[in-house]
């Protein structure tokens, strides 16, 4: 089977004001023009969406919102719906963060809704799951990726084999400086990959892509993305600067 195309994600969190953003996007651009042989995401705050497209649009960027409403509109003070982000010039959305299940009450059933609510609107949801530090130390890290996956993807049909990016970030290893191995990085990712075989069949557990998240830096991305089923990297801290970020693009460089 050909190899997944990598895809490159940096996760903006909440860093960067409008001005700062579309700076770095345009920094950014410049040092990836040339860049082949993966995808690219950048997620920066809702309020930097829009201009930053106004920079992206037409490269090899793609714009991605950190979190949506799964509603079409409504009175929902203070949330953003799918077609909202596509007129922002969004093509991916990340759902269900461990910062968003952790901090704002995210459950598996909203980011069920939200995978969903996504993919109807033709974003790429970018479906994060990741066990704790205390879930791994006591044995339950299949456990509870088994159960995220499960009810994560509920009753969702895939219309494209590769209509759904997983990440894989170990809560311990998320602005931690405490990257998994690639072992137990890979371990994990067969293990998702499997049990989408599972639940949907080869053809999606194939063109599925897997990304780690969890501290990637321009030292460890090689080592990871070496391993079969890490099909690229989710990353925040080290996708800040674009200097650094770009290094992990040129991965194989
Ligand atoms: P980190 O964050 O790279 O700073 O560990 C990863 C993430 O939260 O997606």
């Amino acid at each position: 089977m050909a190899k997944r195309r990598p895809l490159i994600a940096g996760n903006w969190k909440m860093f960067k004001t409008c001005e700062e953003s579309v700076e770095s996007a345009q920094k950014l651009k410049t040092l990836v023009a040339d860049v082949d042989a993966a995808d690219i995401m950048i997620a920066p705050t809702f309020t930097s969406l829009f201009p930053v497209h106004g920079v992206v649009k037409g490269s090899r960027i793609g714009l991605g919102a950190q979190n949506l409403h799964w509603q079409k509109e409504g009175a929902f003070t203070g949330e953003i719906s799918c077609d909202m982000l596509v007129s922002a010039g969004c093509r991916y959305v990340i759902v269900g963060h461990s910062e968003r299940r952790q901090f704002f009450g995210e459950t598996d059933e909203s980011v069920n809704r939200k995978i969903r609510a996504a993919v109807s609107a033709g974003l790429l949801p970018v479906f994060c799951i990741g066990e704790t530090e205390a879930q791994r130390e006591s044995g339950e890290t299949f456990s509870v990726l088994d159960k995220q996956v499960r009810d994560g993807l509920k009753d969702f049909v895939f219309d494209a084999p590769a209509g759904v990016v997983v990440a894989y970030e170990p809560v311990w290893a998320i602005g931690t400086g405490k990257t998994a191995t690639r072992e137990q990085a890979q371990e994990a990712h067969a293990y998702i990959r499997s049990l989408l075989e599972t639940l949907f069949g080869k053809p999606v557990a194939d063109a599925v892509r897997i990304l780690y998240g969890g501290s990637v830096k321009p030292d460890n991305v090689k080592a990871l993305m070496e391993m079969p089923d890490v099909d690229g990297a989710l990353v925040g801290g080290a996708s800040l600067d674009p200097e650094t970020f770009s290094k992990l693009v040129f991965f194989n460089d």
